[in-house]
Order: C-alpha cells, then sequence, then structure tokens
C-alpha cells in the first residue's frame, strides 16, 4: 500500500496514523494539529536516527507491536495455534472510513492465517474509541491469549495518576512517575472490582485537575481487565489495555472472530477536569442514557435502615415518612425471598418469603404509592448460597474448577450464568416479579469476587461477563422503562463496560460522608455523577462511628443521583425539615447537577477541598467548600471557583438547604457569602474566604451570571 497519513481530528484532538513501512503506526494522539495539507512533511518529521545496538533500521512497529517488525515489548495481539504462528507480521490490506469521523485499519498474515482490524473512532466530545478484533483465516483453531489496544504517550509525559480500593475504601487516587519498565494494573476478580481504576491516566509534570496534559485509558468491559503504561528501554511510552483473557478463554474456530472490548480514550490539555468532562459528554450523548428518559428520582433505600429485618409496620412507616419529605422511589434492599433471614441462605430462590411478606408486596407497594413513591427492589441473581433450594437441586449450575466448591465468600458462591439452564432460572424468576408488581427499578448486587471461574473446568469469566450484559438488555426489553442499579459490595462493579446496561452505580458501602468525598471525588472523573448513587446516611455511620450534620452529609450526597440511607423514622422534627430542605434544594437543581461540567477546584491545603457543577453555557453554578480536616492555618485559603466565564460577572451567595454548617469563629465578618457580585475572572483568581468551618462541615454556593 502507498504511504499514507490518516488524521481524524474534533473538538481540540488530533489523532494521525502513517502506514509507511506496511502497518499502522500512531505518530500522535492528542492536542489538535490544524488540517494536514502535506503529508509528506510530516513523515519526514517523524524519521528518526538509527542507533547502534539495536535493529538496522529504525521504526516503530505499529499498533500491533510485532516482534517480528523488531518491537520487543509485549505484542498487542498474543496467542498460538497449538504453539505455532505465535509471532506475527500482519501486512496493511485496506484502510476504509465507515463514517466520517472513523477510519478502520485491515490487516493479514497469510502465513499464520490471521487477519486483525482496529477501529479507531473520534467522537464528538473528542474521545477516540478504539476497537480491535481478530479473525482466524485458517483451517485450524487459534488460542487468542490477548488483544489490547495501544496509543503512544509523548516522551514529556512523566506521570501516571489511577486509583485504586478495597471494599468501604474505594477509588483513591495513586500518583507515581513513569520508570523504564511497566506499570500495570489489572483484575483478575471476574468482575472489575473495588480496585478497578475505571480510568488510567498519564501525565505531565504536577498536572492537576485544571492543568497540565492528560491521557486517559478506560475499558467498556466489566470482567477481567489490564490497564499498562510502559516504558520500553528504547525510549518510548505507550498506554494501553484490554480484556485479561484466561487460559483457553477464548479459542478461535476457523471463520471466528474476536471482538476485544472497546478502549474509551480521553485527552485534555486542561488537566484531568478536562478529561472528565469528555467521559461525561460522551455517557450523556448517548441516546439510553437515563437523564435523557427522565430526572433521577430522590432514593431511600431501607439497607441501613432495617437491615435484613422486614416488617410491613415499620417499612410502612418509613415509606410515610419518606413520602412526606420528598422521597420519589423507596427501595427494598436485602432480606425479601427465601430463607434470606440472614446472608447465610436464600440467594437463589428469588421468590417473595411469605415468612415476612405474607400477603406479598401489594400492602407495601400500596403504602409507596400512596405516599407519591415509586417501589424499587433488590437482587444478587449471579450467586447463590448453597443454603438455597436452587443449590440443593442444582449443585451443578455454579462456576468451578479443578473438581473442587470454589472458596466461599459471605456464604455463596457464583452461578454459572453460561448454564442455560441456569440463566433461564434467573431470568425466569425475576422477570415473575417484575411481572407480578409495579417495579421501576432493581438495585442488582455482585457480594463476591469470582475464583475457580469455569464453565465445565473451561475458563468463563467473558462468556459470564457476557450472559449479565444478556440478562440485564433482556429484563429492559421485557420491562420497558427499568432502571438497574450496578452494585457490587459497594463500589466492585463500575466500568464503562457496564454504563451501556446499567443506569446506576453504588459508589460504596461505606456511608461516612468524609470518607465519600474521596470517593465520589475519584468515581465521577470517568462516571457522569447522575449515574452515582450518593445517599445521606445515619447520624452516625455504621461503617466507621463518626458522627456528621445533615449539613454535612447532605452536602455531601448532593453531587450524584441523591437518596437516604437511614431509618427516618428516628430522626427529629428538625432534622426532617432539613432533608426536606435538601430534598426540595436538590430537585430543583438536579438539571444543573446533571448536565453541567463537574470541575474540582486544585486545592493548595489539601484539608478542605471546592469543587462544583457549572452549566455548560456558563449561566449558573453550584460549589461546595468542604473542610475534611482543621485547616493548615488560622485563616482558610481562600476558596476559589472554576470553569466559569472570566468576564462575566457572578452573583454569589451561601445557601443552607439542610441546616447551618459548624463554625469556629468570633463573628460572621466574611459578609459576602450572603450574596456578592464580582466577575469570574475574580472567582477564580482571588477567590473568596470562606466563614471558619469546623471539620467535616460543608458550605453551599449558587452561583449564577447576572
Ligand atoms: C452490599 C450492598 O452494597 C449493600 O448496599 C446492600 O445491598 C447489601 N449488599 C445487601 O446484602
Amino acid at each position: 500500500m502507498a504511504k499514507q497519513l490518516f488524521h481524524l481530528s474534533r473538538d481540540g484532538v488530533s489523532l494521525l496514523i502513517e502506514t509507511s513501512t506496511g502497518t499502522p503506526n500512531i505518530i500522535h494522539w492528542g492536542r489538535a494539529l490544524p488540517v494536514i495539507t502535506d503529508p509528506e512533511q510530516y513523515l519526514t518529521a517523524v524519521t528518526e536516527p538509527t542507533p547502534h545496538g539495536l535493529f538496522d533500521q529504525s521504526h516503530r512497529g505499529g499498533v500491533w507491536r510485532e516482534n517480528a517488525r523488531a518491537f520487543l515489548g509485549q505484542p498487542a495481539l498474543q496467542g498460538h495455534r497449538a504453539g505455532r504462528a505465535f509471532s506475527q507480521k500482519f501486512e496493511l490490506a485496506s484502510v476504509s472510513t465507515p463514517t466520517d469521523h472513523s477510519l478502520e485499519f485491515v490487516s493479514r498474515d497469510e502465513h499464520a492465517g490471521l487477519e486483525v482490524a482496529l477501529t479507531y473512532e473520534i467522537i464528538e466530545s473528542g474521545l477516540v474509541k478504539v476497537t480491535p478484533r481478530v479473525t482466524n483465516l485458517g483451517a485450524e483453531s487459534f488460542n487468542v491469549d490477548g488483544l489490547m489496544a495501544f496509543l503512544p504517550l509523548p516522551d514529556y509525559a512523566t506521570d501516571i495518576l489511577d486509583f485504586h480500593g478495597r471494599w468501604m475504601r474505594e477509588r483513591q487516587a495513586q500518583r507515581v512517575k513513569i520508570s523504564v519498565g511497566k506499570h500495570v494494573r489489572e483484575s483478575h476478580e471476574g468482575r472489575t472490582g473495588h480496585d478497578y481504576t475505571i480510568v488510567q491516566f498519564a501525565t505531565t509534570e504536577n498536572a492537576s485537575f485544571q492543568n497540565g496534559e492528560v491521557w486517559g485509558l478506560s475499558l467498556a468491559w466489566s470482567g477481567n481487565n489490564v490497564h499498562s503504561i510502559e516504558r520500553e528501554m528504547v525510549g518510548r511510552t505507550q498506554i494501553g489495555a484490554g480484556e485479561l483473557l484466561l487460559p483457553g478463554e477464548v479459542i478461535l474456530a476457523a471463520g471466528e472472530t474476536y471482538n476485544a472490548p472497546t478502549v474509551i480514550a480521553t485527552y485534555s490539555n486542561q488537566g484531568v477536569d478536562g478529561a472528565s468532562d469528555r467521559l461525561h459528554r460522551y455517557q450523556r450523548a448517548r441516546a439510553g442514557h437515563v437523564t435523557n428518559i427522565r430526572p433521577r428520582p430522590v432514593s431511600l433505600n431501607v439497607w441501613e435502615a432495617v437491615y435484613m429485618n422486614h416488617d410491613l409496620s415499620k417499612l410502612t412507616a418509613l415509606a410515610e415518612v419518606a413520602g412526606r419529605i420528598g422521597v420519589e422511589r423507596f427501595v427494598l434492599d436485602d432480606g425479601w425471598f427465601g430463607a434470606r433471614r440472614d446472608d447465610t441462605a436464600g440467594l437463589g430462590d428469588w421468590v417473595v418469603s411469605t415468612d415476612v411478606w405474607p400477603n406479598g408486596f401489594k400492602p407495601l407497594i400500596d403504602v409507596v404509592k400512596a405516599n407519591g413513591m415509586e417501589f424499587g427492589l433488590w437482587f444478587e441473581a449471579e450467586m447463590v448460597n448453597p443454603n438455597s433450594d436452587l443449590y440443593r437441586t442444582h449443585p451443578e449450575w455454579i462456576m468451578q474448577a479443578g473438581g473442587r466448591t470454589p472458596v466461599e465468600a459471605r456464604w455463596q458462591q457464583v452461578l454459572d450464568l453460561t448454564h442455560p439452564g441456569a440463566y433461564e432460572h434467573v431470568l425466569g424468576q425475576v422477570d415473575a416479579i417484575l411481572s407480578e408488581y409495579d417495579i421501576a427499578y432493581i438495585k442488582w448486587d455482585h457480594n463476591r469476587p469470582i475464583t475457580d471461574p469455569g464453565h465445565f473446568e473451561r475458563a468463563a469469566v467473558r462468556a459470564q461477563t457476557l450472559a449479565i450484559y444478556r440478562l440485564f438488555d433482556e429484563l429492559k426489553r421485557r420491562h420497558p422503562g427499568l432502571e438497574i442499579e450496578s452494585c457490587a459490595s459497594g463500589g466492585g462493579r463500575i466500568d464503562l463496560g457496564m454504563i451501556d446496561h446499567a443506569d446506576r452505580f453504588w459508589a460504596s458501602d461505606n456511608n461516612d460522608a468524609l470518607e465519600r468525598q474521596s470517593i465520589y471525588r475519584n468515581t465521577s472523573i470517568a462516571i457522569a455523577p447522575e449515574l452515582l448513587g450518593t445517599h445521606i446516611g445515619p447520624t452516625k455511620a455504621h461503617s466507621s462511628g463518626r458522627t456528621h450534620s445533615i449539613s454535612f452529609r447532605a452536602a455531601t450526597a448532593m453531587w450524584g443521583h441523591a437518596g437516604i440511607e437511614w431509618d427516618v423514622t428516628e430522626a427529629s422534627e428538625l432534622e426532617l425539615e432539613q432533608l426536606a430542605g435538601f430534598i426540595s434544594f436538590y430537585k430543583a437543581n438536579r438539571d444543573l447537577l446533571h448536565s453541567g461540567r463537574v470541575v474540582r477546584v486544585d486545592a493548595i491545603d489539601e484539608n478542605a477541598w471546592s469543587h462544583g457543577v457549572v452549566a455548560q453555557d456558563g449561566s449558573r453554578a453550584i460549589f461546595a467548600y468542604a473542610q475534611l480536616r482543621t485547616a493548615k492555618q488560622i485563616l482558610p485559603n481562600a476558596m476559589r471557583f472554576a470553569g466559569l466565564e472570566a468576564n462575566a460577572t457572578y452573583r454569589v451567595n451561601q445557601v443552607e438547604p439542610a441546616g447551618a454548617p459548624g463554625k469556629m469563629q468570633k463573628f460572621d465578618s466574611a459578609t459576602w457569602v450572603d450574596g456578592v457580585e464580582v466577575s469570574g475572572a475574580w472567582l477564580m483568581s482571588a477567590g473568596l474566604r470562606t466563614p471558619i468551618l469546623q471539620p467535616e462541615q460543608a458550605m453551599i454556593f449558587e452561583v449564577v451570571r447576572l
């Protein structure tokens, strides 16, 4: 094929691919380049010296990272045909443009009997979607061990920012320097997991929320995965992501294709917030995005109020109080089915328990509806307790390998949804409940990592992941309007694959508002806030024993799909008034909170954070100032804003929808909180010095362009 240069560009981002050596080779992903009128000049610009001590021709090896093209790292495609065809050299066969903004490169290795293809699509928000696939053209089967997508990073990318976590403490930021070698984040849990980064970034030195260049990859996949940033000894740096395949998971028979999950690449020269904004705009542009259908209803989930002690009179009282303060959705959590009176039994038997619900859900649903709410219900139907009718009848329906029963976690095993009988059982029982009752929403849990993930001894995480996507899609098809929340002991299955099958993510089982500050801040980098469940927990957090005011809990829960997870029948009249105040403020502002640009202001003193949501047209915003710990100095640093129009004048004033925050000062002399009119430039540079808050307190500000 002739030398060619391909340029995809949109919304401030360019991707440049050249094919001079017979393989697609990405020479730039980042800042937008002007229209290229003389491609030869760019091809000349990327010529390089040929060093001693290496190969006699210098070239980058292209996207397939083939050993045969003098690339010494891990190839993009790994696999073999019973030990042969392990080293491939793909020659470019065709380049097509499926759409105005996409390119497809198809390459073949006739000797290996393989065809690989890569599609690059640059979408309106400037995100690049990369989708690889491999087809077996040979007569014998080909084992795919891995197929990753890689993008180049410039030499001046110096840092890595990604997120780690555990149950109760998801998405904690970690930064390391890029050095020679590989920084790899892998998930082997059979679900993405609490430790899953969701997005992995390479950044320029000290890049922050507002400043610097960042390059991030996310994977549209909810099973095992790998993310990596690698600097080779040659000096080049690449970022990659892909599905982590277990041995034998993908064996292609003649003519079969493996479609790898799409990798979503976000670039910004306006810091992490810029990259985050592209991800949010992408999610919001999807037709099925939940806020394109209806506003997010304020929810009350009964889990932390009653746990598994289901009692109609208690839940009726809870529903009446919830309705009175403005809650719009009432969710019955774990404990309603089979023998599920505690967590040792019942999973698998998705039939309403007549022990606790002698007349079914009708009496409760009637109360819920009479109080102006819709009804939601919890399931965890990928799981089975050995102490269940399902397991007693079908012990062979669990995932297992090696002829042994996998180690239990929370007294449960994983149901093998790739088994048609198990799949039909789950679909049938869940569908029956959804058909019998008026249920608007289901919370779907996944409380254990998968070990020995076998289907009749063959690795099946991939097939299990596709099965849950299929199941969710089928439930939605049968029950139009049904919303699904993806929960996995809190935030154990939050990823850009699940966004296309579920409508909400439970961010964490930790409902302590202080802990939730960092969990939301970081989870919302990749996930649009309206997809994140954010609940006001009990006064004394069950997870930590800390006590927080409603004002702080509400100022924390405001930034997602808000709700309550607390026994509000025990709340005082004042507390109920504060909750009602929060709910009405939230309802009045959720259009902005769920469509605006999320900004996290770079902190000078990490003991206090400010962040907000700014309308896409810059006309209004809501900001929070959260004092996490006591400040370093007596006076707080001035609170700065971000994302506003520099030349516009804004009115800023404090609002207290859920009561006043606790302060530590002689007088309320920062009178600007009652209203001040200054320029966006002032707010984003000089800022405003807030009252001196006690630790674990927050203030909320409305900002309106005049
Ligand atoms: C874990 C979830 O994260 C909780 O919210 C709750 O639904 C429990 N499971 C129920 O078992």
